[in-house]
């Protein structure tokens, strides 16, 4: 029986049994289900209080199309942990990443099942998002670990501001998705402090503004692809 997709990564990060080729197998293995798939949360889904106004047409497609650019940003989560997965330099990372790595598959499942609640599709380019994500983790990670991290804090601190511009365009009366969206948002501050506390180096600006770029062009793109 295959293993679950929240099973891989801890396997690929702790285990010291694994070849080098058997670890790019499960890293291969890990991306295939990232994107095909949607994995059991661990966490139940964070859920409002109340149940909300019920949303219009409008509303409806607007909340999806939000919620589709958090799922890819998801799927790149995915990547980005499974690429430092592959090459992280020492114990006591690897199980920061695990932990990491476990909260954003919490995610990756809380924004698929928002997306399926609200009949919105995922991104059809959710392959190529992951690729790209995969392919700019690993140069990182081989770039050493203090680069690494300060690679991960300024991820997370985008994405943290990103969920927050997201939080204002949400329609008001979407207080599900809003949930989800608030704990994400908290979820990747944690894990941009808990890199900075493991010692990450600042990034270059035009490393950050490059990092920027990249993003605008994933999140303008997933809105209606
Ligand atoms: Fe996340
Ligand atoms: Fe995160």
């Amino acid at each position: 029986m295959f293993p679950p997709l929240r099973a891989i990564l801890p396997t690929l990060l702790s285990s010291t049994r694994l070849s080098p080729v058997d670890r790019l197998l499960a890293a291969l293995d890990h991306g295939i289900r990232a994107v095909t798939t949607t994995p059991q949360s661990a966490r139940p889904t964070p859920r409002p209080s109340g149940p909300g106004d019920p949303l219009d047409d409008a509303e409806r497609r607007r909340a999806g199309a939000l919620m589709r650019v958090d799922h890819v940003g998801e799927v790149c989560a995915q990547a980005l942990y499974s690429a430092q997965a592959l090459a992280a330099g020492n114990a006591a990372l690897r199980r920061q990443f695990e932990h990491a790595a476990e909260e954003e598959t919490d995610h990756l499942a809380w924004t698929a099942q928002r997306l399926a609640e609200l009949g919105a599709r995922p991104s059809l380019l959710n392959p190529l998002w992951y690729a790209g994500a995969f392919a700019i983790g690993l140069v990182a990670a081989r770039s050493g670990d203090a680069r690494s991290l300060g690679f991960l804090v300024e991820t997370e601190r985008q994405v943290e501001r990103h969920l927050d511009g997201h939080l204002d365009r949400l329609p008001a009366a979407d207080l599900a998705s809003r949930a989800i969206v608030a704990q994400m948002k908290d979820d990747e501050a944690g894990h941009a402090i808990a890199a900075e506390r493991a010692g990450a180096s600042p990034l270059p600006s035009p490393a950050r503004w490059a990092m920027r770029v990249a993003a605008r062009v994933m999140t303008t793109t997933a809105h209606y692809v």
